[in-house]
């Protein structure tokens, strides 16, 4: 997979050796401006924007997240908890299916409850029921699939053949939509403007009828808004076409987007040694501490890596053969201590680390580039690996 996140930005002068290793640094500064190209969508567009914790989770910036967004969006009950716990604003609950014993608290704890298909919403009627009896107030949302595949990659695409993620939109009836209060579209990853476009047109015509019906429309995450060649003006125009026309509240629920570029993970090299070519072995593991490296694949940017020099193979320390990082070029072969760092690994990298082997997890810390002040927010220690596994 291609990734298409930008430079450094201000890590390109951050001292490595200012925190411990490995050690996820996130910029605040960075956050803040990815936050605000947001907001600025939000507002121009009479949108609302929530923060999607799937991707980014770090709720020692909650407060800041809220000084720009309306709220967060979570996949389950967890996440529900945590928004409610850390993160102020709205909350929309989306899972693709609630199991009976967690759904009476995601009512009590979400503003839109969002389900994959109109049979859950109809096997759980009684509980939606009592609920509401008992005075709490939501929002039932069903998640449509609009099957219209605009991912390069299967595994990324919510419309792939066969797809499990939301209702497809071509067996939609009148009757499915009794008791919705507005439905929710997610179908893209990491995309930009065009493919929104491409799946709206096609959408608009199929729900034209329906939309003026709806107090809501969600249009998912996947948006890649904070990047540099983002169409702005033309998602501000869609959002407000969309709002205008239908009388709906728009939501977008981005979560990368807020984390772009915004965090690098620091590690350092432990041994190199040679195997048909340099190769090191870091403290930091693709599978425990990147898993997408592996998953998606994709070869993470390295901080200020060489123009020229050798080129040393990279991997973690777990016993997984395939636990390779990639190639990387250095100005000379590195040695043990090293410092090195990978960029763009604020969002989904932090949120699926593990402690496979027993890795140690990244402490977390936080750092702000404009006022160069550094917080070590979180250290882990063998107690958090032990007491997972019985
Ligand atoms: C339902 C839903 N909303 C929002 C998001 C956030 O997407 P992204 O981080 O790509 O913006 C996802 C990601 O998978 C999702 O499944």
């Amino acid at each position: 997979m291609k990734t298409v996140a930008g430079g450094p930005g201000a890590f390109a002068q951050f001292d490595l050796s200012r925190v411990p290793s490995p050690c996820f640094v996130v910029d605040e500064a960075a956050i803040r401006r990815n936050l605000a190209v947001l907001k600025d969508v939000g507002d121009r567009g009479g949108a609302k924007v929530l923060l999607a914790l799937k991707a980014f989770s770090m709720w020692a910036l909650a407060d800041v997240v809220g000084d720009y967004l309306q709220g967060a969006c979570a996949s389950g009950l967890w996440e529900a908890r945590l928004a409610r716990e850390h993160f102020g604003g709205e909350l929309t609950t989306y899972s693709p299916a609630y199991k009976p014993e967690d759904l009476p608290e995601i009512l009590r704890l979400s503003d839109h409850v969002i389900f994959n298909s109109p049979a859950q919403i109809a096997r759980f009627g009684d509980l939606i029921q009592a609920a509401r009896d008992q005075g709490e107030q939501f929002d039932i949302g069903l998640r449509l699939n609009p099957e219209d595949s605009q991912g390069e990659v299967a595994k990324y695409d919510p419309c792939q053949r066969g797809s499990r993620l939301g209702f497809p939109v071509s067996q939609l009836r009148p009757e499915h939509l009794a008791g919705i209060d507005g439905l929710h579209i997610h179908a893209l990853c990491e995309q930009d403007f065009e493919p929104l476009r491409r799946i709206w047109t096609g959408l608009e015509l199929k729900l034209a009828g329906v939309l003026p019906t709806l107090k809501w429309l969600n249009l998912g995450g996947g948006h890649h808004i904070t990047r540099s060649d983002y169409q702005i003006d033309e998602m501000v125009a869609l959002l407000r076409h969309i709002t205008q026309r239908y009388g709906l509240q728009v939501y977008l629920e981005p979560g990368e987007a807020i984390a772009l570029d915004a965090g690098i993970l620091v590690g350092e090299i432990l041994d190199t040694f040679d195997n048909a070519g340099a190769v090191a072995i870091t403290d930091i593991s693709a599978t425990c501490h990147m898993p997408d490296v592996i998953e998606a694949p994709y070869r993470p940017a390295m901080l200020n890596e060489a123009a020229d020099g050798p080129v040393v193979r990279l991997g973690g320390p777990s016993c997984l053969a395939g636990d390779i990082i990639g190639d990387y070029r250095f100005a000379a072969l590195p040695g043990p201590s090293q410092r090195i760092a990978f960029l763009d690994q604020a969002h989904y990298s932090m949120v699926k680390t593990n402690t496979f082997n027993g890795v140690p997890l990244p402490a977390i810390a936080l750092w702000n580039s404009d006022a160069d002040t550094l917080r070590l927010v979180r250290q882990f220690d063998y107690v958090e690996f032990r007491d997972r596994l019985s």
